[in-house]
């Protein structure tokens, strides 16, 4: 064997050199504590990250490349925004500024350590520096605006709604930040699952979703059509952010069905249930009064509709009673296979990813 077993540190890839190993099978690849070499990426098994990983590459674009023009324009434009507007702008941009780092943190420091096998940890990598380009376009909004820095980044921690959210999702990575903690047995594989769970499904599966509807129901009204498009370009990146996670999740509970019990699955329906209603009060904290086509209660229905997806695609049954989906706008908007911009600002494609479903 390649490796050592389960849970020793030569799997993480950082162990000594095992010279006298054999050859990687495609059998001995798995998800987690996994025995085969993490190093090698030939023979390929887990075909599925290694196509988000293209089609990642395939999405990229950077910040800076949209004009800002027109959206610092209407900024500075006394009546061009209302106060409302500006609010829900702000704590937007305020959830959003740190919560990329926070997603990225919990990639870089937590999961990839855990994941063992190269098909995965090559979409991780694709993925952190994505979440790279989100951060660097709210310092590009932020400087663009001029808005006051030092509020825009401390909103996690000093506007309550955003800061309840944070907080959270970080009792999920604190448990894996102890030095000591190795997946292997079925305690700490759980553990592990919370982690996933707790970021891909909720952080960037339910709570980027209210903050994209608000900023694309902006852009239909033609405001701020850079921030917008900008959006519009991380939706496309965060859809195969949460594919991959569900797909992820759904290949260890395949790999470990011990792990799917039925209290865990009971334990995950009441996460994702407390994690919409913490999403409900962040969309009432950032409206507090209604926006044109747009208020809290559209979007706490929005928020049951999308919590009883992403119920359905972790194979457990909804949490909600049936539910429409009250923004069908925003599958059109999703919908970059044009030849233009949904915003027509301007004609970005390097390629589009094609093929995927992302919603
Ligand atoms: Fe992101
Ligand atoms: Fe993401």
């Amino acid at each position: 064997m390649p490796s050592t077993g389960p849970g020793e540190a030569s799997s993480t890839g950082l162990g000594s050199l095992d010279r006298s190993g054999g050859r990687v099978e495609v059998s001995e690849k798995r998800m987690i504590n996994g025995r085969a070499d993490v190093n090698q990426l030939l023979p390929m098994k887990y075909t599925w990250a290694w196509d988000k990983y293209l089609a990642g590459c395939g999405n990229h674009w950077m910040p800076t490349e949209v004009s800002m023009q027109a959206d610092i324009a209407l900024w500075n434009s006394p009546g061009g925004l209302t106060e409302d507007e500006r609010l829900m702008l702000k704590r937007n941009l305020g959830f959003f500024a740190t919560a990329e780092s926070l997603v990225a943190n919990n990639i870089v420091l937590a999961v990839y350590r855990h994941l063992t096998n190269p098909e995965c940890r090559q979409y991780l990598l694709r993925q952190s520096f994505e979440e790279a380009v989100h951060t660097h376009t709210f310092q590009y909004i932020c400087e663009s605006l001029g808005l006051d820095e030092g509020e825009l980044f401390n909103m996690y921690r000093e506007v309550p709604s955003i800061a309840d959210k944070d907080a959270w999702a970080l009792q999920y990575t604190q448990a894996l930040e102890d030095p000591d903690f190795r997946t292997g047995t079925p305690e700490k594989d759980t553990q592990f699952l919370r982690d996933l769970i707790a970021f891909y499904v909720i952080f960037e599966g339910m709570w980027f979703y209210t903050g994209f509807a608000q900023i694309l129901s902006l852009g239909r009204r033609n405001k701020m059509v850079g921030i917008a498009e900008q959006y519009q370009y991380i939706l496309r990146d965060e859809s195969i952010h949460l594919n991959f996670g569900i797909d992820t999740i759904n290949q260890i509970k395949a790999e470990n069905p011990h792990l799917w019990s039925a209290e865990f699955q009971a334990e995950v329906r009441e996460m994702l249930t407390q994690a919409c209603e913490l999403e409900v009060a962040y969309g009432r904290s950032t409206m507090p009064r209604g926006l044109l086509g747009l208020n809290a209660d559209l979007c706490a229905q929005y928020m049951h509709f999308i919590t009883n997806r992403r119920c359905g695609q972790l194979g457990l049954a909804p949490v909600y009673p049936p539910v429409d989906n009250p923004f069908p706008w925003m599958s059109e908007v999703m919908d970059l296979g044009k030849e233009k911009n949904f915003f027509e600002t301007r004609v970005i494609e390097y390629q589009t990813g094609g093929g995927l479903s992302w919603d």
